[in-house]
């Protein structure tokens, strides 16, 4: 077997004791390699270099440290991820992390292997690609072992694979990728974990009156869906957190046309929907002592003769009515039934996680994800969640004036678009008005959940935003009364 080993090095390794042993095991002078600097130790650099003992040769990935102390467990995601990509280029299947060569860090704590797996294997993701001529070799990674650890990085497993399920349902494109084929992907998740699943399909739809997301898939030959999982802890069905998901598979703008420089990359639309699905997966294999409904509404947003247009009006599940203003503000719309439904299948407290404006992009760029919530109180647990995970959110204000413009309208109780100035804030607000006095929390993924290019912990496309926090989320948050109840 070809073995390749993981080493973390930094300037002053030469005064660490482990480094005597592994130079007689690799009859290697890692030392001197460290002394002449043919071993970079900037943080995240990677040096790989061959060995070969009697037993065994192959190569040793010699990973920057940085400085001595400097290693957190933050810090261990990206650098474990330039591994695994590196690895998966060069075809090595079987890694072996020499555990001590990390841990005289002080900064690491007990969740670093975790951390380091979860890294490795967001590094190593692909997108899926339908190339005639692609001759990248099939790699399968066969194993990754800490040595001399106590345990192995399982957790950290389960994380990255469902942050790469949810990246492959963003990449995938939008004719292959329909609602159809995201009903298919929820059904298996739920067989996967034995959650209860309900599917609603158009005639569903129609007899609860979920008029908001039948009227964006309007001008669709595709069909709409409501999925609806629920992980349930025993019998009991209360403290229910409902994760609700933006599933628009493709959005054109409708009649709202979007110029064609901005349609293209829509068909990570349904980000949102990924979210929550990566995150159920984490659920399911974790099983927190949390009841939790996932309420996913998905079409595509498309044109036709049949589909809707800006005047229109039309009645939403709840019963409130809404005038449309602009097609193009769909994702509101399909979220507001689901929000709703969640409600009536008894979730006590809401997320909805969704693509929704283009407005979150210009306040606060491709890396901080917006969010607006309607409980200071419950928004820190989620707050504390995505700093453990290291996914930057950021709150936005919504205010009273915000909500009494979201409510003008001559015709309806509701517009769907009030105005272009902060209309991140007016896109989650509309959401607000349909989850009312319940706990509630808008995340606005419209620009973390989709990179222009390579970033540290994975290629161009899909990113996975989220995913980990909301499991992090789901496990820690507290709900309790809010102040109007009291
Ligand atoms: N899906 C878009 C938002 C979006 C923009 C996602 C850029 C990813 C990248 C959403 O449905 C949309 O079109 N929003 C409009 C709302 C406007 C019409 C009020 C927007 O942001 O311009
Ligand atoms: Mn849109
Ligand atoms: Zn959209």
């Amino acid at each position: 077997m070809k073995r390749s080993y993981v080493i973390g090095i930094h300037q002053s390794v030469v005064q660490e004791q482990w480094v005597h042993a592994w130079e007689e095991q690799l009859g290697q002078p890692i030392r001197s390699f460290v002394r002449a600097q043919l071993i970079d130790t900037k943080e995240g650099a990677c040096t790989v270099v061959p060995y070969a003992t009697e037993e065994e040769e192959g190569v040793i990935y010699f990973v920057g440290r940085g400085r001595k102390n400097d290693l957190t467990t933050k810090r261990v995601r990206p650098l474990f991820a330039t591994v695994g990509k590196r690895a998966k280029e060069r075809n090595d299947e079987n890694m072996y992390v020499v555990a001590d060569s990390f841990t005289s860090s002080e900064g690491l704590d007990d969740d670093w292997i975790d951390v380091a797996t979860e890294g490795f294997l967001l590094g190593q993701y692909t997108v899926p690609t339908y190339e005639t001529t692609n001759n990248a070799p099939d790699y399968e990674l066969k194993s990754f072992v800490f040595h001399g650890a106590e345990r192995q990085g399982e957790i950290g497993r389960v994380k990255a694979e469902a942050v790469n399920w949810a990246r492959t349902l963003v990449n995938e494109p939008p004719n292959v990728l329909t609602a159809t084929r995201l009903v298919e992907e929820a059904t298996q998740l739920a067989h996967k974990h034995r959650f209860e699943l309900e599917i609603l399909d158009r005639e569903a739809l129609e007899d609860i009156g979920a008029g908001a997301l039948l009227a964006v898939n309007q001008g669709s030959v595709e069909p709409p869906y409501l999925i609806v999982l629920k992980y349930r802890v025993d019998d009991t069905w209360d403290d229910v957190i409902g994760l609700v998901g933006k599933g628009i598979t493709y959005d054109t703008g409708g009649y709202s046309l979007k110029p064609k420089a901005s349609m293209a990359t829509m068909k990570g639309d349904m980000g949102g929907a990924a979210a929550v699905l990566g995150a159920m997966d984490i659920v399911g294999a974790t099983r927190p002592n949390r009841n939790v409904i996932a309420v996913i509404a998905t079409t595509d947003n498309m044109i036709s003769g049949e589909a809707i247009k800006p005047d229109d009006v039309i009645t939403s599940l709840s019963g409130k009515t809404i005038e449309i203003l602009n097609t193009d503000a769909e994702g509101r719309l399909v979220l507001a039934d689901a929000v709703t439904y969640a409600k009536q299948e008894g979730a006590d407290a809401i997320v909805d996680v969704a693509t929704l404006t283009g407005g979150v992009i210009t306040a606060l760029g491709y890396d901080k994800t917006g969010t607006l919530t309607n409980d200071a109180t419950f928004y820190e647990s989620f707050e504390r969640a995505a700093e453990d995970e290291d996914e930057f959110v950021w709150r936005l204000p919504l205010t009273e004036a915000d909500r009494r413009r979201i409510r003008t309208s001559d015709v309806a109780d509701v517009n769907n678009s009030p105005g272009r100035d902060g209309h991140m804030i007016f896109g989650g607000g509309f959401v607000g008005e349909f989850v009312g006095e319940t706990p509630w929390i808008h995340v606005d993924i419209a620009g973390t959940s989709w990179a222009s290019n390579a970033h540290a912990l994975g290629p161009k496309g899909g990113t996975g935003a989220i995913v980990r926090t909301l499991a992090r989320f789901v496990e820690r948050a507290t709900i309790r009364p809010t102040k109007r109840n009291e």
